[in-house]
């Protein structure tokens, strides 16, 4: 049996500027969201994260925040708010919100107070330092490129610090008057009725108070802010106020979005007293490129193997420190997984998606789908960088300018790597803005919409859609729901090199999945008994031999009346 209330659910990320225009503005919205409420339940969805939809101007996208507590008019307004969650709620579905507290807009009402006027008690809410010397504070290098200090403008030598992009400031997380802030806006969107928070950048809150340089790991001279203000310590004193002081109070599910977090932290975060219910597993999220910020750097060798390692670590880990991961294999932030993990583009087929899809669903955790995702959408090629919105792709094209890139190379770093791969709109149909919108999309179509949508896919029976609704189905079966849920995860290391496969086990029960990653197929050993719960592609069983053709995929399910 599950401990918790949400061990049992699958989440569906909804990008909403993406996802369904009702308005005709070329921009998703809330009621899109609320008229494709059914098709997100066909999933065997049974939560629903949404990105950002607070006041924002949108430098990154909703991830600067100019207003918590109102819901940005290009989305909607907040009784739309409220119906979706009525709507939802009707369907048995939880709503959980985006929680980006590491920072905010410079457009915040607390941050245009505090440039005003250095007397502002808004000054204190966030990062605010002066030099002598006409140089910045230290010498931090943003996740986005750059330093992480901004010059005041009007204040000789004053700066403000700011981890992502100039326009979003960090909050000062040492000020409990802000603490207080944040834990009250918080409060106020759980007794409205969200089920919990996805919560962005959170260990980045606490930095290291010396603001000390640090050797350069650069040819800029800078040094990544991840060395200095993220994880460091104490960052674990804020968590644990935060938690006491919102979510427990309402039973709030919260899933951590927690880079670069060593496995002797888990227990902290996500075990039994653990900050959060879940972190996600980001343990190969980046497996394709050598740097995961400055991705422009080149792609890295992978194999198979690395791949299977990192996620088998991520999971025992995660199991000794008794907690749950979020399990995905995309989201807003990374490239479409078909066109990540599958490197010949001859292979990025329906098949390989479900293939991809079957590996990951069934390991301990949650499974998180990205919109899109359960349709096989794939990366889109741009021509120029004047056709993406990404903030931080246009920030590494630039960086790599710099660095002596060429602009062919820079933009093919930025084709396979960048952000808006993932935030082209939902692919409903294959009409010209893809029955997503009737008006310009605010960010142009994939082009690969014809095969790929909603509409072809509802009536394919060997559509990737259909295979997610399977999935979906499987998971939530009376019989199976509690192997995929409770049981062991048992990783399987001897299997040939491009076979990914794992053992979840409970009582007599075993379920067995395969994936074969390469265009090669593979055989090996296994004895095995029990029938075939899900297949993808040609897979031979006898008792004791497997043969598996490329991108193929099989889950097994063993009872004990079948020996
Ligand atoms: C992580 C979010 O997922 C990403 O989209 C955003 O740019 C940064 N945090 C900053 O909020």
């Amino acid at each position: 049996m599950a401990t918790k209330w949400w061990q049992n659910d699958v989440v569906y990320q909804v990008y909403p500027r993406s996802f369904q225009d009702s308005n005709h503005d070329g921009i998703g919205d809330i009621p899109g969201i609320i008229s494709r409420l059914d098709y997100i339940k066909s999933l065997g969805v049974t939560m629903i994260w949404i990105s950002p939809i607070n006041k924002s101007p949108m430098v990154d996208m909703g991830y600067d925040i100019a207003d918590y507590q109102a819901i940005d008019p290009q989305f909607g307004t907040l009784d739309d708010f409220k119906t979706l969650l009525a709507e939802a709620k009707k369907r048995d579905i939880k709503i959980i919100m985006d929680l980006v507290v590491n920072h905010t807009s410079d457009q915040h009402e607390w941050f245009q107070d505090a440039l005003a006027n250095p007397d502002s008690p808004y000054r204190d809410f966030y990062i605010f330092k002066k030099t002598n010397n006409g140089e910045a504070p230290n010498n931090w290098r943003g996740i986005f490129g750059g330093s992480t200090w901004e010059p005041v403008p009007g204040e000789d030598g004053t700066y403000y610090f700011h981890t992502f992009a100039k326009q979003q400031p960090d909050l000062n997380w040492e000020n409990p008057k802000l603490r207080r802030a944040i834990y009250d806006m918080i409060n106020w969107w759980l007794e409205l009725g969200v089920a919990g928070f996805r919560v962005d950048a959170i260990t980045h809150i606490k930095k290291d108070l010396d603001w000390a340089s640090i050797p350069a790991d650069d040819v800029d001279g800078l040094a990544s802010v991840v060395k200095k203000g993220r994880n460091r310590p104490g960052v674990g004193e804020f968590l644990t106020e935060l938690k006491q002081e919102t979510f427990d109070k309402y039973d709030a599910v919260t899933v951590g979005e927690a880079y670069g977090l060593a496995d002797s932290e888990l227990e902290k975060f996500v075990g039994k007293d653990g900050y959060f219910s879940m972190v996600f597993d980001f343990s190969y999220m980046n497996i394709e490129v050598k740097n995961g910020d400055e991705w422009y750097r080149g792609r890295a060798d992978w194999t198979p193997v690395d791949l299977r390692n990192a996620f088998f670590n991520a999971q025992e880990a995660t199991a000794a420190a008794h907690g749950s991961l979020a399990n995905v294999l995309e989201n807003h932030d990374q490239p479409r997984v078909l066109s990540k993990l599958v490197t010949d583009p001859q292979y990025q087929t329906p098949q390989a998606a479900k293939a991809l899809g079957t590996m990951y669903y069934f390991l301990p955790g949650v499974p998180f789908i990205y919109q899109g995702q359960e349709i096989g959408m794939k990366n889109f090629e741009r021509k120029s960088i004047d056709e993406f919105n990404d903030v931080s792709s246009i920030n590494n094209y630039e960086t790599a300018l710099q660095d002596g890139y060429s602009s062919e190379d820079a933009l093919l770093a930025v084709n396979q790597k960048s952000r808006d791969n993932a935030r082209t709109p939902m692919q409903w149909d294959d009409s010209e803005c893809g029955g997503f919108s009737d008006a310009t999309p605010w960010l142009a179509m994939g082009t690969d919409r014809e095969g790929i949508n909603v509409a072809a896919e509802e009536n394919d029976s060997q559509s990737v859609l259909n295979y997610y609704q399977a999935l979906g189905e499987l998971h939530h079966d009376a019989e199976w729901e509690p192997v995929i849920v409770n049981g062991d995860f048992q990783p399987m290391r001897s299997l040939p090199e491009t076979v990914v496969g794992y053992q979840r086990r409970l009582g007599q029960k075993v379920l067995t999945v395969l994936v074969n990653l390469s265009p090669k197929s593979a055989r090996f050993s296994l004895v095995q008994t029990g029938g075939v719960l899900e297949q993808v592609g040609e897979v031979q069983l006898t008792k004791q031999r497997v043969k598996m053709s490329a991108y193929s995929a099989i889950v097994l399910g063993n009872k004990p009346e079948e020996g």
